[in-house]
């Protein structure tokens, strides 16, 4: 029987077992996944030791190991991997692990599909210039949108951001001027319980706002966002089905149906 793992630190409460044990059923494939922890600093060898061990045909690596996992892969990662410089699926062929990045493409779905919204030709703000916006950033830049604005607690990491992507940066006091029709936390903030410093005039004709953090309440950011006006907010719990319906695919090559577990996961 394939053997399937989701790699992090902490690593108890994640979703994915429960996410990919609910496709694989639907599916009918035969298969384990499983949670694997690795203590932070040693991720080159708990990797090793879960292929010697385990014999597994993929994982997906999670917080705070995307970073590593990318390094590890180097040489074998798909172009959105490359763009995101981070890896949250990896694939065991023969001797050969490769790395694969599904977040940008899963949230592109959700926001898309799941909540009917049109990113092409829409103006978006971006919130933080870490991994997670790298990985949204990756595929956004394929949407053709109307325009792609940064904005991040450290101005300069924005900037940097922005000339990665060639979307351009802004402060956060910059954004009071509004003019986005969707507004994406990418920073970690709601770790903290707070939300960024973003002021309440940029909402002002923003349709959706979205976080990518997820939680059985709502998050600093999308009571932020409530308040000042938008009138549809929505967490990341839909990403987190459609990264792993994602990676899914890229281990099994099949399609799931993602809306009747993700309705489970949102009434559990
Ligand atoms: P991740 O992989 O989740 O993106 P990260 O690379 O550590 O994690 O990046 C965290 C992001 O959240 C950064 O953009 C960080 O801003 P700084 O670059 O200024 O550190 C942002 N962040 C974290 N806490 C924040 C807060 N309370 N308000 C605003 N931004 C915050």
């Amino acid at each position: 029987m394939s053997r399937f793992y989701v790699i992090g630190h902490p690593i108890t409460h994640s979703l994915s077992p429960r996410i990919h044990r609910a496709f694989a059923r639907q599916m009918g494939i035969d298969m384990t996944y499983d949670t694997y922890d690795i203590t932070p600093g040693r991720f080159v060898e708990g990797l090793s030791e879960l292929m010697r061990e385990a014999q597994p045909r993929g994982a997906n690596v999670t917080v705070p190991f995307k970073l590593d996992a990318a390094q590890y892969c180097a040489s074998n990662m798909t172009e959105r991997a490359k763009e995101a410089r981070a890896v949250n699926t990896l694939i065991f062929e023969d001797e050969t692990v490769y790395g694969d990045n599904t977040d940008g493409i899963g949230f592109v779905r959700d926001v898309e599909m799941r909540y009917g919204f049109p990113i092409k030709g829409s103006r978006v703000l971006l919130l933080g210039a870490g991994g997670a916006a790298r990985g949204v950033l990756s595929a956004l830049r394929h949407c053709a949108c109307a325009s792609i604005c940064v904005a991040n607690r450290t101005p300069a990491k924005a900037q940097a951001l922005a000339l990665d992507f060639g979307v351009r940066s802004v402060l956060y006091s910059d954004t009071a001027q509004g003019g986005y029709d969707l507004i994406v936390n990418c920073t970690s903030s709601s770790l903290n319980n707070m939300a960024p410093p973003v002021p309440m005039q940029a909402f002002a004709q923003a349709q959706l706002c979205y976080d990518l953090f997820y939680a059985p309440t709502e998050t600093p950011f999308m009571r932020l966002a409530r308040e000042s006006g938008c009138a549809r907010v929505q967490d990341g719990l839909g990403m987190l089905v459609e990264q792993a319906a994602e990676s899914f695919f890229c281990w099994h090559g099949v399609r799931v149906e993602t809306e009747a577990v993700f309705q489970e996961l949102r009434n559990a």
